[in-house]
């Protein structure tokens, strides 16, 4: 459990660089020292292209860092094999992509079901009821057996939302989770996910531009203050 000062989330001399495929590297991310406090809502600002989302997928353990480490709840989650990472990632971290990326063969509920399924956190018995309370939360009551293709863009975002929390992660992790939404369904969206998420057991790290997470984030991360790279940094020749 989050506890005293230890933050949740620690990176450490991070940096990432990707293979262009032919010889040459382009650098993205280079951060020497981030905590994000236990509890705590933080807010990442910064230009397209500056490493918002590299920077979430690292956390998340979806990538791995070129260089550094990453320690969540106080697991080296970079040392970790990537079949135990994933295993992590789908107990403790909840994760809300910017494109949703929901299963367009599975209804809202099922979609929040199988989340729980793959982490195995809740009880087989209690996911339907669990699944129907957040969707519910979320205003989405009416529209549990919908498919995606019969969700606005809005419930589809609030679909993705209950997933994320529909194991009770101790970290959520958003990327934009709004860009795609009208202004007024936005406010409205960003505005449910905090009443839902924010817990003082849960760490939230929100990729955003929006007043309303501006407004009631505990921390705001501009990317230009923590990247090292610049964002148009031409990519080098690779050292070999
Ligand atoms: N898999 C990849 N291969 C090569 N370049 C990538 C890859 N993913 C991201 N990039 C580059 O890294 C930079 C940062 O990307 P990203 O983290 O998505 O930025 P942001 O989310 O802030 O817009 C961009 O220049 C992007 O083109
Ligand atoms: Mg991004």
């Amino acid at each position: 459990m989050p506890s005293g000062d230890t933050p949740a989330i620690t990176v450490r001399g991070v940096t990432k660089s990707f293979p262009l495929g032919d010889g040459r590297t382009l650098p993205v991310l280079d951060v020497e020292h981030l905590t994000f406090a236990a509890g705590s809502c933080t807010v990442v600002k910064g230009r397209s292209g500056s490493g918002k989302t590299t920077l979430l997928n690292l956390i998340a353990g979806v990538s791995l860092p070129t260089t550094g480490a990453i320690t969540v709840h106080d697991v080296n989650i970079t040392a970790l094999p990537e079949a135990e990472r994933d295993r992590f990632r789908a107990q403790h971290v909840g994760y809300v992509f910017q494109t949703y990326n929901l299963l367009s063969a599975f209804s809202a509920l099922e979609n929040v079901m199988l989340a729980m399924m793959f982490a195995g956190a809740v009880p087989a018995r209690d996911r339907r009821r669990r699944a129907t309370d957040l969707l519910q939360r979320l205003g989405l009551g009416p529209r549990l057996s919908h498919k995606p293709h019969r969700l606005s863009r809005g419930e589809a975002q609030r679909v993705a939302i209950a997933r994320a929390l529909a194991n009770d992660a101790r970290v959520i992790l958003a990327d934009e989770p709004c860009a795609s939404l009208d202004a007024r369904t936005a406010r409205d969206v960003l505005a449910e996910f905090l009443a839902v998420a924010r817990d003082p057991g849960r760490t939230l790290i929100v990729v955003s531009h929006d007043d309303v997470m501006l407004e009631s984030a505990d921390h705001v991360l501009d990317m230009a203050m923590i990247n090292r790279v610049p964002s148009s940094l031409p990519v080098v020749e690779s050292v070999r």
